[in-house]
């Protein structure tokens, strides 16, 4: 049985670190074990421009505690208005790592999102040519359409005619919570124009977490968790090491106020004990051998980044209680925890 393991330090290629206080409290989190994380653009206002995203990178930069290496890896946020060469500009002079495409009203302050795919075309074309990746939310916001099918609908209605039209376009499903998502990014992502991210919270629970026996409102997230068989799917999937694979927890950081609320908001904020979540996964399903490639491999080649230098320690230990964070403004923020207690514990040398 293991009990220590040492892997090639993770990078986190999906997180929300939100602005001020909220920022300060949460960037130290994911600095503390990730060598790398994409930092999510939808903040409000949304990050529209290169220049933005410059100051964003500051704000989150100015939050990392000092003596600790870490590279935010910054996104913009496109909307119908997205200027094509500020982009170009922002990716060439490496200012910018990706773009992400929110449909309008799918998730939370995606309200300046794309209504209509076609209007972007002229950027996602400019995209394909300069080999920047589209990072997509892969649910569809059509009312009509039930929540627990948004995703499978946006592979048919979105992807499969979107990836007909950009054949080159480098393309990140984020955070997938079906069968269908792996099988259709399994089927295309072998000639490396089509990735996925997988979150911690999705291989950890399913609807029945979320639902039977009260209302979790810390597990409620979009996409939201589908049946176990879907669950299984992403743990075959995360746990195959396949290169199109890789690890971005989508930590979303909210108020305790605005979860446990008539109306609760989106969004699961792992980052505390990401990497520990992942971990006991992947211990689980006896494949620890292959944490490397998801977490510290498959995400740095699909963007064209260097592998990280340091190394990151996991030991197993006996199961700890997570406090909640307290931002400088007085918030309170749940951290997420899963189902079944956490036996992992991580740390990084540099
Ligand atoms: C995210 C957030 O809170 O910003 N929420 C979520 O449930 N995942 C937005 C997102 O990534 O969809
Ligand atoms: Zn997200």
């Amino acid at each position: 049985m293991t009990e220590i393991l040492t892997i090639i330090r993770p990078d986190d290629f999906h997180a929300h670190f939100r602005t001020g206080d909220l920022l300060r409290a949460v960037v130290p989190l994911t600095a503390a074990i990730f060598g790398r994380a994409v930092a999510m653009p939808n903040l409000r206002p949304p990050v529209t421009t290169t220049a933005r995203a410059k100051t964003y990178r500051e704000e989150i930069l100015a939050a990392v505690p000092h003596g600790v290496s870490f590279e935010p890896l910054m996104t913009l946020y496109l909307t119908d208005l997205t200027d094509a060469n500020d982009l170009q500009r922002g990716f060439e002079e490496k200012i910018l790592s990706a773009a992400k495409l929110y449909p309008a009203n799918a998730t939370t302050n995606s309200e300046f999102g794309i209504s209509n795919i076609k209007r972007i075309y002229p950027v996602l074309e400019r995209m394909q040519k300069i080999g920047m990746p589209v990072l997509m939310h892969g649910e569809v916001a059509d009312a009509v359409v039930d929540i627990f099918d948004r995703e499978a609908v946006f592979i048919e209605r979105v992807l499969v005619p979107l990836r007909r039209d950009f054949p080159a376009l480098k393309i990140v499903m984020e955070h997938i919570t079906t069968e269908e998502a792996v099988d259709y990014v399994r089927e295309e992502g072998g000639k490396g124009t089509l990735a996925a991210t997988v979150t911690a919270h999705h291989l950890h629970i399913n609807r029945n977490a979320l639902l039977a026996g009260g209302v979790r409102p810390h597990y409620y997230c979009l996409p939201i968790a589908k049946r176990e068989k879907h669950r299984q799917a992403l743990i075959k999937a995360a746990t195959s090491g396949e290169k199109m694979f890789f690890l971005g927890t989508d930590s979303a950081p909210h108020a305790l106020s605005a979860k446990e609320s008539s109306c609760g908001c989106a969004g699961c904020f792992t980052s505390v004990t990401a990497f520990e979540l992942y971990a006991q996964i992947f211990d689980e399903a006896g494949k620890l051998d292959k944490l490397e490639a998801f977490a510290s491999i498959n995400g740095a080649r699909f963007y064209g980044l260097p592998i990280n230098q340091g190394s990151a320690i996991l030991r197993k230990i006996t199961p700890r209680h997570i406090k909640p964070i307290l931002t400088q403004d007085a918030q309170t923020i749940m951290p997420f925890e899963p189902p079944s207690p956490l036996l992992w514990e991580a740390s990084v040398s540099v």
